[in-house]
């Protein structure tokens, strides 16, 4: 298993290209699932996700190609052969799930595996069900499995979810995209991957309005065209890495980046006494006087603050000046990273969804553990910024995440190299 070695201090200067998001690609990819025809994606990110769902794409006769150096995605799905999802894939990555509205959709019928336990939290899929279950489908946990068929075929219907799930979003707008009449989905997620996914679904041919506010409305057609579709940047990654020069000092420019992206997270960065502006070419970030201010933080769902930049904003605040609080409102059992940061010299206390960070003038290098995405990352920001070198293990979560993290931190001027181990 690879590690990641941080040797702390170095001010950060240069560019970071931001790359397409993972978010929106493993939505886009199953979409390819509603047509006869080809897909092509292009600013596709280089992950081990996407690699994954790649392979459970294959798994149901799909062809899946990649090109340019993986940053073009070819997807055709002219002959499936299968329509089950796999537990061993699932399990691999939650997001394996947005096969079932695609797959209902086109071929009356899906088997996927529930997820399991999430390192994050229970993560339920009932959103997913109801909202099938309100478009026709009949499905059925058995074995672990999700079974669902559309013997009728799937039906517009006006459905109101409870939460704005991001996924429940996206599996009911891809089968509705194929479903008989109007759709209308209430409390619809707002993400920018949601609306990356409706761009691409209308390069198809699917009727859909609405995205990006919380009524989306779909008119089902009989049938979907190919389409190519540039993926949207990721604003996670820019986030994190706009965190970079936030925590280490120094000023980096975000190459991709736009506000709108973040619009939560930018004003919490400008609270915390960080320089951020737009340029032509994305974002810059500056911090040149001194400690970041505490600042408070609480998760909420698009345009609000992102859980997935939470980790990374608690690194930051582990050494900034005076008490922040940190409040988790998405997931549960989201704060592994803070028992981490904490061998590495931060002050945290953790009381159910709250983290009270209690800023220290400087971090010190340790050997810490990842265990999720979001929280690996955290990790490796803290170690910019801590004394001597932290030892990050277990880096595959990362890899799940981040392309290059090592490369493209370096190019700025951080220290940081991989051990590569068989
Ligand atoms: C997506 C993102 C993930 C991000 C999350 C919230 C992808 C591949 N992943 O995950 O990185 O952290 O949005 O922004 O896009 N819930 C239910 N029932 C359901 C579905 C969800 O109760 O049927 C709950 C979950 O347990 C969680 C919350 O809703 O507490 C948010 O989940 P959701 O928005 O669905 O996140 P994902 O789509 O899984």
């Amino acid at each position: 298993m690879d590690s990641i070695i941080v040797t702390g201090g170095a001010e950060l200067r240069g560019q970071i290209p931001i790359a397409g998001a993972k978010n929106a690609c493993l939505a886009l990819m199953p979409a390819t699932l509603l047509s006869e025809e080809p897909l092509t994606l292009t600013n596709a990110p280089r992950l081990s996700d996407i690699k994954t769902m790649a392979q459970l794409l294959q798994s149901f006769g799909a062809e899946v190609a990649s090109l340019h150096d993986g940053q073009v995605l070819s997807l055709s799905s002219h002959d499936l052969t299968g329509v089950t999802a796999d537990y061993d894939i699932v399990r691999k990555m939650r997001a394996s799930n947005l096969v079932l509205g695609p797959l209902l959709a086109r071929e009356g019928r899906a088997v996927v595996s529930l997820p399991g336990g999430c390192a994050i939290g229970a993560r339920p899929m009932d959103l997913h069900i109801s909202g099938l279950e309100a478009l026709g489908a009949e499905i059925e946990l058995r074995d672990g499995y999700l079974h669902a068929v559309a013997p009728r075929g799937l039906k517009g219907a006006v459905i109101e979810q409870r939460f704005a799930s991001v996924g429940a979003t996206e599996n009911i707008v891809m089968a509705a995209a194929l479903a008989k009449g109007t759709t209308v989905l209430k409390n619809a997620a707002r993400e920018p991957e949601i609306v990356d996914l409706v761009k691409c679904l209308r390069a198809m041919g699917a009727e859909i309005g609405g995205e990006g506010t919380s009524e989306i409305s779909v008119q089902g057609v009989d049938r979907l065209r190919g389409a190519t579709h540039s993926v949207v940047t990721d604003r996670i990654e820019l986030g994190t890495y706009m965190i970079a020069p936030a925590i280490a000092g120094g000023e980096v420019e975000l190459l991709g980046g736009h506000i709108g992206l973040l619009p939560a997270f930018c004003e919490k960065l400008d609270e915390a006494g960080i320089h951020v502006s737009q340029t032509p070419a994305g974002l810059k970030v500056a911090r040149s006087n001194g400690r970041a201010r505490a600042i408070n933080v609480r998760t909420e769902v698009f345009p609000g603050f992102p859980t997935d930049l939470q980790a990374q904003m608690m690194a930051l605040m582990c050494t900034a000046d005076g008490v922040s609080v940190l409040e988790e409102t998405i997931f549960e059992n989201r704060f592994m990273h803070a028992p981490e940061l904490t061998r590495m010299g931060a002050q945290i206390e953790v009381h159910g969804g709250h983290a009270t960070v209690t800023g220290v003038e400087r971090l010190k290098g340790a050997p810490v553990m990842a265990t999720d995405l979001r929280a690996s990352v955290s990790l490796i920001l803290a170690g910019l910024a801590a004394e001597g070198e932290t030892v990050v293990s277990r880096v595959y979560h990362l890899d799940r995440g981040y392309e290059r993290v090592e490369g493209k931190l370096s190019a700025c001027g951080a220290r940081i190299e991989r051990i590569r181990t068989e």
